[in-house]
Formats: structure tokens, C-alpha cells, sequence
């Protein structure tokens, strides 16, 4: 099989856990080249990066990417929980949080089901159906309703769709129309404890970081599942937390240096950007012994894949319940042993499943 190009490519590569064995063996922390980034592979070299102060989401220098600059669409991303550092970051990840976390497993099952029901009388393909899932649910859950919720989840996805990095110029332009038309349905929605414009563009935001992580995760459990359906059956939320640490959804994260510092014992420089290879880290042996066994029963599983330090995920208890619930409702939909094939995406790891 082909190497990966280069650790950005990895993430949609058939099989880029040889080439990430071989980084976190010989170039732990490294300069790459041909990306310009600085590379993290090891768990060691992951979690420096992570909880270094020195460290931002953003590149200092443009916190809106440029093709959203001037737009209702970069409005919005600015005030995202995920683009933002410090204390703009703290007192909102304290509103967000709690709101994600005051939903529990039987809560988050309950409405993964409905929607799940919904979905499957409309006789959809398996891709459409795990597409549209998770930001209905999260969108559900956090109060909107019938009959604005598909729609609103709908302009949530293809938002979310054209903010991810590099992706091409039409999708760019519907994300921008989207957050014009999400802008005007959402008025006075929200968290409540934000002030208004905070309180819609996170609703927004919980959707749109639920959507391709969430995809990509149902789509790898559902390969999983036909591999090892015996193990699936035992325990699907087990069988969900291996599967986040040995195939990871999110593939990667980035951080940018806000000040020049010494991070893994390496000088980093102002400006420069380091891309964080979660699922390298997933597969370290120093943090998962027998890393490319798939096992249920691991004593200590270390999984990298939902990020760590300010930044880590606040819903991953949610996503796996979701990932779980779909589980047992699409069991047996896909087929082992078939070649896989990824949608574009430079971090999100999403299958294409029929
Ligand atoms: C119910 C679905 C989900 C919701 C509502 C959600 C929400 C969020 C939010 C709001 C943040 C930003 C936190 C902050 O900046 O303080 C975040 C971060 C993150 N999420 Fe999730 N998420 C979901 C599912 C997932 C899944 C399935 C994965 C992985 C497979 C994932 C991986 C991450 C990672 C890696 C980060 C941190 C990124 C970084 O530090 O650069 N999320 N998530």
C-alpha cells in the first residue's frame, strides 16, 4: 500500500497507522517540510503541544479565516467556543459545557432514537441518514424544535461543511449563505447565561462541531461493527471508545504559537503552526500497549481523539452515546471486507458507508 503524502493526507490514507508508527518512533516533534508545520505524533509530543501556553486555536494574526472575513459567516465563527482563547474562552466554555452536560446517556439515547426513527421512515441511504444524525440530535437537545429543527441542522451541516479548512470555493459560498439564513431562523434562540449574539452563535457551534466528528465516528464503528460484530454486540459503548482510539474521526487538530517558546524540548517559533496528530498518539505504545490490536477490554485507554487541555471536547460522552444508539439501530448495514472510501477533508476521518 501507498505511503501518505505527507501527515495532513494521512487522515483520509485506506491505512496511515504504519506511517504514524514510524513518526512517533524517529520524529516524535518534528519540522515538516513539505506541510511547514510542526509535526506531533508521539502521546508525549501531543500532550506538550496541548497544554502549552504559548499555544493558540487561531493563528494570531487572522482569528477569522480569510475566506469568511467580512461575512455574517465570519461573525459567527469568531464567536465560537472552539476559535477562541483566554478569557473570552473560559467564562463561555463554563455556559456551553454545562448546557452539553446536563444531558445524560438515557436523555441523549431517547432522542437519538427518535430521530433515528424519523429518519429511517423516510427510506434514506445509510449515508444520509448517519449525515443528518448528529446535528439533529445535539440541535434537539438543546431545545429547538419541530418543525424549524431539520432545517435549521441541515444549514448547521452545510455551514460546517464550508468552514473546514480547504475546503473548495462553492462550498465556501453556501457556508456563508448559510450562516445568513441560520443568523435569521435563530434569532432570540440559544444558551441561555450569553448575551444574545454569543447565545446563537453557539447553538450554532455545538452543531457544527458535532457534525463531521460525529459522522466520521457512527461511519468507523459501523466498519468496525461488520468487522468484529461479535464484539459490537457485547458492549457498544466499550466497542465505541476503541473504536475512537484506533481508527480516530478526528485525525487532527492545529495549533499556532502566539510567542516564541521551547514546547517537547524543541524551539518553536512565533507564527508557526504545529498540526497535532491525535490519532498518532492513540496508537503510541508508551500510552496503549499493543496499540494496533483492537481490543474492548484495555485497563487504561488513553484516547487522544476528543483533544485535551482548555480546548478538549465537552460533549464526548454525548457523541459516544450517539455513536452507540446508531449502532445498534443500523447493525448489519455494512458489509466487511469492502474498499473504503473517505469524503475530502484534511482532519475528519468520514467513510463513505452506502
Ligand atoms: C455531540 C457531538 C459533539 C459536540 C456537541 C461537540 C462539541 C465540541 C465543542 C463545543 C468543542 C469546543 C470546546 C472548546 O473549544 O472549549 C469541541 C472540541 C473538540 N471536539 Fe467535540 N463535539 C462533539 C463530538 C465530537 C467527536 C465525535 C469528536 C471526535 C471524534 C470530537 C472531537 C473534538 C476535539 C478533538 C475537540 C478539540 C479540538 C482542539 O482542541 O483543537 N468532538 N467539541
Amino acid at each position: 500500500m501507498s505511503v501518505p503524502a505527507d501527515p495532513i493526507a494521512a487522515a483520509i490514507h485506506p491505512d496511515p497507522y504504519p506511517y504514524y508508527a514510524d513518526l512517533v518512533a524517529w520524529r516524535p516533534f518534528d519540522f515538516d517540510a513539505r506541510t511547514g508545520l510542526w509535526v506531533a505524533a508521539s502521546a508525549e509530543a501531543v500532550r506538550a503541544v496541548l497544554s502549552a501556553p504559548a499555544t493558540r486555536v487561531r493563528p494570531p494574526a487572522e482569528p477569522v479565516p480569510a475566506t469568511l472575513a467580512d461575512s455574517a459567516a465570519g461573525e459567527l465563527f469568531g464567536r465560537f467556543l472552539r476559535m477562541r482563547d483566554g478569557k473570552p474562552h473560559g467564562a463561555l466554555r463554563q455556559e456551553v459545557a454545562g448546557a452539553l452536560a446536563c444531558h445524560g446517556p438515557a436523555a441523549v439515547a431517547a432522542e437519538t432514537n427518535r430521530q433515528l426513527d424519523r429518519l429511517l421512515a423516510g427510506r434514506r441511504s445509510l449515508d444520509d441518514i448517519v449525515d443528518r444524525l448528529p446535528p439533529l440530535v445535539v440541535g434537539a437537545l438543546c431545545g429547538l424544535t419541530d418543525p424549524a429543527l431539520p432545517e435549521i441542522a441541515m444549514l448547521a451541516a452545510t455551514f460546517a461543511r464550508g468552514i473546514a479548512a480547504g475546503r473548495p470555493a462553492g462550498q465556501v459560498a453556501l457556508a456563508r449563505q448559510a450562516a445568513v439564513d441560520l443568523g435569521n431562523r435563530l434569532s432570540g434562540c440559544g444558551f441561555a447565561g450569553l448575551d444574545a449574539e454569543l447565545a446563537v452563535a453557539n447553538l450554532v457551534g455545538v452543531m457544527v462541531q458535532s457534525y463531521e466528528a460525529t459522522v466520521g465516528l457512527i461511519g468507523l464503528a459501523l466498519i468496525a461493527q461488520a468487522r468484529h460484530p461479535e464484539l459490537a454486540a457485547t458492549d457498544p459503548v466499550a466497542f465505541v471508545d476503541e473504536v475512537l482510539r484506533h481508527d480516530a474521526p478526528v485525525q487532527n487538530t492545529r495549533r499556532f504559537m502566539a510567542e516564541d517558546a521551547v514546547i517537547a524540548g524543541r524551539e518553536v517559533g512565533a507564527g508557526q503552526g504545529i498540526l497535532v496528530l491525535l490519532a498518532a498518539a492513540n496508537r503510541d505504545p508508551q500510552a496503549n500497549p499493543r496499540p494496533d490490536a483492537f481490543c474492548l477490554d484495555r485497563p487504561d485507554r488513553q484516547v487522544f481523539t476528543f483533544g485535551l487541555g482548555q480546548h478538549r471536547c465537552p460533549a464526548h460522552g454525548m457523541a459516544a452515546v450517539i455513536a452507540a444508539t446508531a449502532l445498534g439501530r443500523l447493525a448489519g448495514r455494512v458489509l466487511s471486507g469492502q474498499p473504503i472510501r473517505y469524503r475530502p477533508s484534511l482532519n475528519a476521518r468520514m467513510p463513505l458507508v452506502g
